[in-house]
């Protein structure tokens, strides 16, 4: 390696020439430089020309809730690491220990925390288990996995075979068997589904879950071990349920003895101002996982946390050799995860972040509920907490999406505004149109106000006045 490695222009030399990026097209590198983040601090971060952005995503995908440079969470990390770094996950930890209480305190209902270290890796964990379930307790036939239209679960092949972002899984086939789509509950885009002719609010939430059951019904209920949801779709759409949904959601699953999996990759430990995205729908879940917000991106950490009740079935019966999870992750044995989530628990409560994202979070609200006013081409917003949407549509009366490309000009006009926004993208074809906002649960009105006048002028920019 030659020159100082500090050097930024050497940096991104390597970067360009070693570095795959996620999610990308890279063919403009070879013109534009790729952005690297240099520095963060609170809600701000700095490139490498020292440009300055207020970051209205949390690192880009909702991970970052409490901030940027937390020394207090580096430190605990650092002391965590220099005691007692990692041990495989067979043996326990003091910070796994002790974060597993914090959370389950959380989570009335809730036990058992099974560490790894990705949403993707905590929900495959899950079908894991409904899938021995099955072969315990059901000879095997208990099998499918139910997934919903819009929701996203992970980038592994078995979470895409779960996953409803078509667009986003197309080319990476053929996927795994057992998995099967239940219609979304997106209300903005009832007349776009059959059964939910003339429907809406409550009602309509009421018909999307039977929508579930009739899956259930078609593919014969003994077949059907779980169901996986987001609380709050996230990538899809930022779309919030009906009122009447999660209730009727509890009661199918409860007739049909079918498992329900809560991805709270997203919404969990904040986002929405509860502590769980479901706890504001008074849901008891079978088996939640959560990755993201956990330890705010400080270190890899993710949880499948269950029931005592899904736990008990792997160890009712300790002479079988085979009766037990057989499952584990390397890295979930790192204990820097749990070190760092318990730091990042302990700063959301001792700074009232989840009142404040509330607060926030209305506050956001109504000032989107402004910019629609202004801007026609805003057809609803939607979202809760910290954790908000807008839809665009080329005409509100027919809901026609607005083209993505417009709706990335508007990212990439906030971005040279220095604003990082996000929206939608290659998830559904013809569906990326939603701009998508989940600021750090610090935000105070200053920031969110910034960042709403910097969609103002982008809206402006790229679609004209009204
Ligand atoms: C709801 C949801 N579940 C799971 C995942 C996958 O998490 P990871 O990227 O950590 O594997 C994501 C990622 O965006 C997500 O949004």
């Amino acid at each position: 390696m030659d020159g100082n490695i500090n050097d930024i222009s050497q940096i991104i030399e390597r970067d360009r020439a070693h570095v795959w990026h996620h999610l990308i097209q890279h063919a403009p590198f070879e013109t534009v430089d790729p952005k690297i983040i240099v520095e963060g601090k609170g809600v701000r971060v700095w490139d490498q020309d020292g440009k300055e952005h207020i970051d209205a995503v949390s690192g880009g995908v909702w991970t970052v809730n409490v901030g940027y440079g937390r020394e207090r969470i580096a430190d605990a990390v650092r002391d965590q690491l220099v005691k007692m770094n990692y041990f495989a996950g067979a043996t326990g930890s003091i910070p796994g220990a002790t974060f597993a209480q914090m959370l389950t305190d959380k989570m009335p209902g809730m036990t058992r925390v099974y560490y790894s270290n990705s949403g993707s890796e905590a929900n495959e964990k899950a079908y894991k288990m409904v899938r021995q379930i099955a072969h315990k307790r059901y000879a095997g036939k208990k099998y499918k996995i139910l997934y919903r239209e819009r929701d996203y679960h992970g980038t592994t092949i078995g979470t895409m075979a779960s996953g409803g972002h078509h667009q986003r899984n197309a080319q990476y086939g053929p996927f795994p068997d057992g998995f099967i789509p239940v219609p979304h509950c997106l209300e903005y885009r009832a007349h776009e589904q059959e059964w939910a002719e003339g429907l809406s609010g409550e009602a309509y939430g009421i018909a999307a879950a039977k929508e579930i059951e009739k899956v259930i019904l078609r593919e014969g209920p003994d077949t059907v071990g779980g169901l996986i949801l987001e609380p709050i779709t996230a990538g899809g759409g930022v779309i919030v349920p009906p009122e009447g949904y999660w209730p009727r959601v509890q009661e199918i699953c409860k007739q049909y003895g079918v498992l329900l999996i809560i991805d709270e990759v997203v919404c969990g430990v904040g986002r929405t101002g509860e502590w769980f995205g479901y706890q504001n729908y008074d849901v008891k879940p079978d088996i939640v996982t959560m990755a993201k917000g956990v330890a705010s991106g400080y270190a890899a950490i993710s949880c499948t946390v269950t029931t005592e009740e899904v736990f008990q079935m792997f160890k009712d019966d300790a002479s079988d050799p085979m009766n037990y999870f057989r499952d584990i992750s390397t890295f979930g044995g790192c204990t820097a995860g749990p070190a760092a989530a318990i730091e990042n628990m302990k700063i959301i409560e001792e700074e009232n972040l989840r009142e404040n994202t509330l607060a926030m979070g209305a506050h956001m609200m109504g000032h989107l509920g402004e910019l629609a006013e202004k801007h026609s081409v805003i057809g609803e917003v939607r979202g809760k907490g910290l954790f908000l949407g807008a839809e665009l549509v080329k005409d509100r009366d027919s809901r026609t999406p607005a083209d993505e490309a417009h709706v990335q000009a508007i990212v990439k006009d906030c971005m040279a505004q220095g604003i990082v926004i996000g929206a939608t993208n290659r998830s559904f074809h013809g569906y990326n149109n939603t701009l998508c906002f989940s600021p750090a649960l610090i935000s105070t009105a200053d920031d969110i106000d910034q960042v709403c006048a910097g969609v103002d002028e982008a809206l402006t920019r790229v679609f004209g006045a009204a």
